[in-house]
C-alpha cells in the first residue's frame, strides 16, 4: 500500500507498481533501514517530538521485524515499493499509531541516503577484510617459493630474469594501494545525511549530530541538498573496486599463461581447476579466467552509476534508485574473486625447474654482457651494439648468448675476461641486482619486511573501522 495514498484517486498500475519497485534489491538493506529508523525514533524522542512511549513501542517493533528478516521468517508484500515502506507498514502493522509517528521530520531521501551510506560502509569493510586476506596469501607465496627465479618479461618477451618472489610481490604493492582506495571510498561515504528530510531540513527541532553518533558516522553532511543527492561515495566504491579488478585480471591472466603446457610455471590445484566434458586431458584455469572476465561487470557497474548521475538537477531523482544493485554486485563479486584468487595462489605447486628450463633461451643475460663490457670503459652505446650483434651471431647458430664460445666474445672485444662467466649466470645476474626495489634476494627479503609491514598497519587500520551495522544475510 503506497504511503502518500491522500493526494491520489486511483493506485498506479501494475506494470509501474513493479517497474518502479526497489525492494528486490534493497531489502538487502533491512538492517541499515531499520538502525537508522532506530537511531532517528530515539533522537524524536530526546527532543521530545515523539513520545517516550511511542519510541519505545517503535524501538521494541523494529527489533522484532529485523530479528523475523534476519530468520528469514519474514514475507515481503511485493506491493510494497521499497524497504522503507515495506519496514514502516509492517513496524504500523505490528504497533499501531506509534508506527505511523515514526516518518516525522524524515523523507526517505534522506532515509535512503544513510541506508546506503552504511550499506557502503559495510562493503567497503568486507572488500578489505578480502583485500588483506589476498595479500597475506600472496606473502605466504612469495615465500614459500622465495627463491624461484623466472624470465622477467617486457612486451611478454624474455627481459631479465627475476625472483619468483619479487614478482608476486608486485600484485602485493598493488593490492596494498587498493587498500587505500577502498579506505577512501569508506571515508566517504561516513557522513551522515539524516536531518536533510526531502532535500530542505525539517521545521522540527531535530538534532543531526545525535542519529549521526548514534550511526556511528564521523560527520554530518553539511548541505541539505547535496546530502540527499550525493553518491560519490558509491563512485569511489565503484572506482576502488574497478581497480582491483583490473590487478586481480592482470593476475589472473598471468596464472593463466603459467598454468599452460607452453609455459608450465605453475600446476594449480585440483581444487581451483576444472575438467573438460570431452577431452579427458584437460585440466583447465576456469577460475582465473572467471575473475578475468569479471572485470568486465565490475566496471560496468562503475560506468552505470556515473551515466546514471551525470545529467541529475538538485536534488533528489528517481534515477538515484539505481545505484545499489551495482555496488552490491560489484562487492559481491569482488569479495568472491578475492577469496578464490588467494586460494588459488595457496595452493598451486610452482615448477623452477620448468622456469629455469625455458631460460636457456631468449639471451636473458644480454643487458648484463653489456653492462660487464661498460664496467670495463666501453661507453654503454656501443656495448649495447656489440651485445647486439653477438645476439645475432646466436640466433644464427640457433643458441643462446650464454652457449657462445668464449672465443667469438673475444673477437667481438678484447676486454671479455674467463670473468664473463658471472654475467652469464642466471642466478648471479639476478643477485647482483641489488638496488632498492631490485630482485636481488637481499633487495626482495627488504621489500618483503616492508610489503608485511603495510599489512600489519593496514590491518591495525582495519580494526580501527567498525562499519556499525553489517550486511544482513538476508
Ligand atoms: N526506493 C527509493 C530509492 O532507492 C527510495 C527513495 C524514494 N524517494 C522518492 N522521493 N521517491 O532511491
Amino acid at each position: 500500500m503506497a504511503l502518500w495514498g491522500g493526494r491520489f484517486e486511483d493506485g498506479v498500475a501494475t506494470s509501474t507498481q513493479e517497474f518502479g519497485a526497489s525492494l528486490p534489491v534493497d531489502k538487502h538493506l533491512y538492517r541499515q533501514d531499520i538502525a537508522g529508523s532506530r537511531a532517528h525514533a530515539a533522537m524524536l524522542a530526546a527532543q521530545g517530538i515523539i513520545s517516550e512511549q511511542d519510541a519505545e513501542a517503535i524501538r521494541a517493533g523494529l527489533a522484532g521485524i529485523e530479528a523475523d528478516i534476519d530468520a528469514g521468517a519474514f514475507t515481503f508484500d511485493i506491493d510494497d515499493e521499497d524497504i522503507h515502506m515495506a519496514i514502516e507498514a509492517e513496524l504500523t502493522r505490528r504497533i499501531g499509531e506509534a508506527g505511523g509517528r515514526l516518518h516525522t521530520g524524515r523523507s526517505r531521501n534522506d532515509q535512503v541516503a544513510t541506508d546506503t551510506r552504511l550499506a557502503a560502509k559495510a562493503l567497503c569493510s568486507e572488500l578489505m577484510a578480502a583485500n588483506l586476506r589476498l595479500r597475506r596469501a600472496l606473502v605466504e607465496a612469495a615465500k614459500s617459493d622465495g627463491d624461484a627465479v623466472l624470465p622477467g618479461m617486457t612486451h611478454l618477451q624474455h627481459a631479465q630474469p627475476v625472483l619468483f618472489a619479487h614478482h608476486l610481490l608486485a600484485y602485493a604493492w598493488m593490492f596494498s594501494r587498493d587498500f587505500a582506495r577502498l579506505h577512501a571510498a569508506f571515508d566517504a561515504a561516513d557522513a551522515s545525511p539524516l536531518g536533510a528530510a526531502a532535500l530542505a531540513g525539517t521545521t522540527y527541532p531535530l538534532d543531526r549530530a545525535m542519529t549521526a553518533a548514534e550511526l556511528g558516522f564521523s560527520r554530518i553532511i553539511e548541505n541539505s541538498l547535496d546530502a540527499v543527492s550525493d553518491r560519490d561515495f558509491l563512485l569511489d566504491l565503484h572506482y576502488a573496486g574497478s581497480v582491483t579488478s583490473v590487478h586481480l585480471s592482470r593476475l589472473a591472466e598471468e596464472i593463466v599463461l603459467w598454468s599452460s603446457q607452453e609455459f608450465g610455471f605453475i600446476v594449480l590445484s585440483d581444487a581451483y581447476s576444472t575438467g573438460s566434458s570431452i577431452m579427458p586431458q584437460k585440466k583447465n584455469p576456469d577460475f582465473a579466467e572467471l575473475i578475468r572476465g569479471k572485470s568486465g561487470r565490475v566496471f560496468g557497474n562503475l560506468v552505470q552509476l556515473l551515466v546514471t548521475c551525470k545529467g541529475l538537477p538538485l536534488a533528489y531523482n528517481k534515477d538515484l534508485q539505481e545505484d545499489k544493485e551495482g555496488a552490491l554486485d560489484t562487492a559481491r563479486t569482488l569479495v568472491q574473486c578475492m577469496d578464490v584468487m588467494a586460494g588459488m595462489v595457496s595452493t598451486w605447486t610452482v615448477r623452477p625447474d620448468r622456469m629455469r628450463a625455458c631460460m636457456d633461451r631468449g639471451h636473458l643475460a644480454a643487458t648484463d654482457v653489456a653492462d660487464y663490457l661498460a664496467k670495463r670503459g666501453m661507453p654503454f652505446r656501443e656495448a649495447h651494439a656489440v651485445v647486439g650483434h653477438l645476439v645475432l651471431a646466436a640466433e644464427k647458430r640457433g643458441c643462446d648468448i650464454s652457449e657462445l664460445p668464449i672465443e667469438e666474445l673475444r673477437a667481438a672485444s678484447d676486454l671479455f675476461g674467463d670473468d664473463i662467466e658471472g654475467a652469464l649466470d642466471i642466478d648471479a645476474i639476478v643477485a647482483a641486482r641489488t638496488t632498492r626495489g631490485g630482485t636481488a634476494p637481499s633487495a626482495v627479503a627488504e621489500q618483503l619486511a616492508k610489503v608485511e609491514g603495510g599489512i600489519a598497519d593496514d590491518s591495525a587500520t582495519f580494526g580501527g573501522l567498525s562499519p556499525v551495522v553489517e550486511m544482513g544475510r538476508n
